[in-house]
């Protein structure tokens, strides 16, 4: 397992979209806050997939597809007195790969990312009943309020400094390096297996 999290290209959406779709019923209604189907999953990734406003930051797996994905809806407040700059985030993490801190990761790229966009609050809303998210929420800092139908989490971030800047790209840097070592890891052990099933 590796720590290394980017911000996906659009060449990566379709990738999103399976990963979305590997996720349970159960586990769509936690992520979506709806019941989601296959074809809703596609029109929805379509939809997002060339606006600026949506980003999605993923970590990929050992077989090279998501594993863990975490998208951040920036909305611009457009209210007088109350203009700022605030991001929701929404995360999914495939079971096979949970309780190994990919969302823990997703979100500190997350919250390195939205400040360097100059994002002042980062909220996000889950059911009462998820307590993996409210867990990871509080440890994060979050304060949470609501009552028993929603919990809404609101995170005020810092302001960005060079080295906040400096260090967002170097992360989208770092990925790169671990996704050409999967890749190859993969193809060896495909050659690997190839060759003793020949022998
Ligand atoms: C929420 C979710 C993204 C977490 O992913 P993950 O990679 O397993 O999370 P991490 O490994 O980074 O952290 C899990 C933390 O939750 C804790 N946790 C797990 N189950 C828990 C529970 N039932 N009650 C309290 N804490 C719990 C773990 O102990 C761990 O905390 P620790 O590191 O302090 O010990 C994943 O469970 C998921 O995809 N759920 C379905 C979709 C969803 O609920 N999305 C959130 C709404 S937007």
């Amino acid at each position: 397992m590796s720590f290394a999290t980017h911000i996906i290209t659009p060449y990566e959406y379709v990738a999103y979209a399976t990963h979305l779709k590997r996720l349970s019923k159960d586990d769509r209604y936690c992520r979506f806050r709806t019941f989601t189907s296959d074809e809703t999953i596609e029109a929805y990734v379509k939809k997002i997939q060339n606006n600026p406003n949506e980003i999605v930051i993923a970590h990929y797996g050992d077989d090279c597809g998501i594993d863990g994905s975490l998208q951040l809806s920036i909305i611009e407040n457009t209210i007088q007195e109350v203009r700022k700059k605030i991001a929701e985030l929404s995360m999914s993490v495939l079971p096979e790969s949970r309780g190994k801190w990919i969302a823990d990761t997703l979100i500190e790229h997350a919250i390195l990312h939205a400040r360097t966009l100059q994002v002042e609050q980062l909220v996000t809303t889950c059911n009462p009943s998820n307590k993996t998210m409210l867990h990871i929420a509080k440890r994060i800092g979050m304060e949470i309020d609501g009552d028993f139908e929603e919990k809404n989490a609101e995170l005020l971030l810092q302001k960005p400094g060079i080295e906040t800047i400096s260090l967002d790209i170097f992360r989208q840097q770092l990925w790169t390096i671990d996704y050409v070592n999967k890749k190859t890891a993969n193809a060896v052990s495909e050659i690997w297996k190839t060759f003793y099933t020949n022998v």
